[in-house]
């Protein structure tokens, strides 16, 4: 180490450093779009192969794999598949959903089904497939724990110290997070065996005590929701399932041309520069292209099956519209659930196998992750156009955000929609300063770079 830097406590064995071990990006977690912003890199490197941009993830789970959980059979995407990792940045890349299919041999297939809505399951074939051609340093089975600001001599910092479980240190002058959302888990639920949220449906479901009741309960009316009622109205042939939300019955989805324009790229600088109040305002007007609503295909299909059992007189399928739980109870064999009604003012009594809870998720807390850095407020509201957040001290590099943005910058910040164009946007953050920094003198800790050819990533000429 040398005496110009003091790193922070947790990071004190340094070897080689720096700047040898200094890495451009470091990026947490590896989902989407983190996969989305090494493909950049790589395409950025084979273009500027004077200029490489070093960069290495860290991804807690042993694999690649996208919300493995909630891979329910038949379920689509809920975006078209254009929407992939790279094409909105570079439709000529090759990981492009269409270069996918041609590589596995089903281009001409998948165009005779004439949908833009593949199945999560293919679609995470895809994202795997590119996962494991990217030329990345990915490192699985690695959970990031916490970042710091590594301070010179007079107190600037310059570099981020990133430490792993294992209390490994790497350093970076920028790191990337994404690294999702949290599932958000009602006051009254204590998470159990019984009891569990949709995120991980599929592996409780296979942890689950066996059903002695043959009732489960799903708490929503979103589209994870509908998925897992009609998941268990299929599987469990035997059950009764009732859906419980607070609404009157299922919204659908709008996915209409005029407002799907909410998901655009160039509507992320527009509500990122408009008035915060008319942000929230346009928001909470359009929060039916994404939260609490079902695709139509699925209301229509859930409504013909309990239509279907209406006549039949075999009722399995109950929607408890307008209620809310009050209360649950674990026993010996089940779980005991407290419904009451805001219509009639009834409360039920549910004795059942499990409880589901698809009540949706939050940003990810940035604190356990980033310390002091972490901004104070909380929904953020203060995030560069670049996605870079303000942190307290006048920082060289920078933490960008994959994800948490949206009263910044919009209903895209955590969805597919936008990710390759905001991984290139971020990229051209990252190469613009470093061309900055190198131009600015700071020659010792500049690595490499000069200001990238800006098409390549600039978002108007990119859409
Ligand atoms: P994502 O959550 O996918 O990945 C984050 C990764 O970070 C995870 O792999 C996690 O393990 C890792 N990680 C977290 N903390 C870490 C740490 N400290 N150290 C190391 N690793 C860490 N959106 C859309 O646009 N269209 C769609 O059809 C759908 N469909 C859909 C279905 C279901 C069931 C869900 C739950 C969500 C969707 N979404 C969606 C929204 C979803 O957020 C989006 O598809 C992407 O998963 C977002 O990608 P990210 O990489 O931002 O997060």
């Amino acid at each position: 180490m040398t005496d110009r830097y003091s790193a922070p406590s947790e990071a004190s064995e340094v070897p080689d450093f720096p700047p040898d071990n200094v890495l451009d990006i470091v990026g947490i977690g590896f989902g989407p779009a983190n996969l989305a912003l090494s493909i950049a890199i790589e395409e950025h490197n084979a273009a500027e192969s004077d200029a490489p941009v070093r960069a290495r993830f860290f991804e807690k789970q042993p694999s690649f794999s996208w919300h493995p959980g909630m891979l329910l059979e038949g379920a689509t995407m809920q975006i078209a598949f254009p929407k992939d990792l790279v094409t909105f940045r570079n439709p000529t890349s090759s990981y492009s959903f269409f270069s996918y299919l041609h590589a596995c041999g089903r281009l001409v297939d998948f165009v005779n089904h004439q949908t833009f809505f593949p199945t999560r399951h293919e679609f995470q074939d895809y994202l795997q497939w590119a996962a494991g051609r990217v030329d990345a340093d990915v490192r699985y089975g690695t959970e990031v724990t916490g970042v710091d600001a590594v301070r010179d001599g007079t107190g600037k910092a310059e570099l981020f110290a990133v430490r792993t479980a294992e209390g490994e240190v790497v350093y970076a002058r920028n790191v990337v997070l994404g690294i999702g959302l949290r599932a958000r888990i009602p006051e009254w639920a204590n998470e159990s065996a019984r009891c569990f949220h949709n995120h991980q449906f599929l592996f409780h479901l296979a942890e689950m005590p066996a059903p002695v009741h043959q009732r489960f309960v799903v708490v929503g009316a979103g589209q994870s929701a509908a998925e897992v009622v009609q998941y268990l109205h299929r599987n469990y042939p035997d059950a009764e399932v009732h859906n419980v939300f607070n609404r009157f019955g299922y919204s659908p989805a709008d996915d209409s041309p005029y407002a799907n324009r909410i998901f655009d790229p160039s509507t992320v600088d527009e509500l990122h520069s408009a008035p915060h109040e008319e942000r929230a305002r346009l928001l909470e007007l359009h929060r039916g292209t994404n939260y609490s609503v079902v695709d139509p295909d699925l209301i229509a299909e859930i409504y013909a099956t309990e239509y279907r059992e209406r006549v039949s007189g075999k009722r399995r399928l109950f929607m408890r519209r307008a209620s809310e739980i009050t209360g649950v109870e674990e026993t010996a064999t089940g779980i005991e659930v407290q419904v009451h009604s805001g219509l009639d003012g009834l409360d039920h009594t549910l004795m059942c196998d499990a409880v589901v809870l698809a009540t949706g998720f939050t940003p990810a807390p940035l604190t356990p992750l980033l310390g002091d850095l972490a901004p104070a407020e909380t929904p953020l509201r203060d995030v560069g156009r670049d996605y870079r957040l303000p942190t307290p001290d006048d920082i060289d590099g920078g933490i960008y955000l994959q994800g948490g943005t949206e009263k910044t910058h919009g209903i895209t910040a955590s969805l597919l929609s936008n990710t390759a164009i905001r991984a290139g946007e971020i990229l051209g953050a990252v190469l613009e300063r470093r061309g900055a920094n190198l131009a600015g003198g700071h020659g010792e800790l500049s690595l490499l770079g000069r200001i990238p050819d800006q098409h390549t990533y600039a978002t108007s000429e990119a859409r």
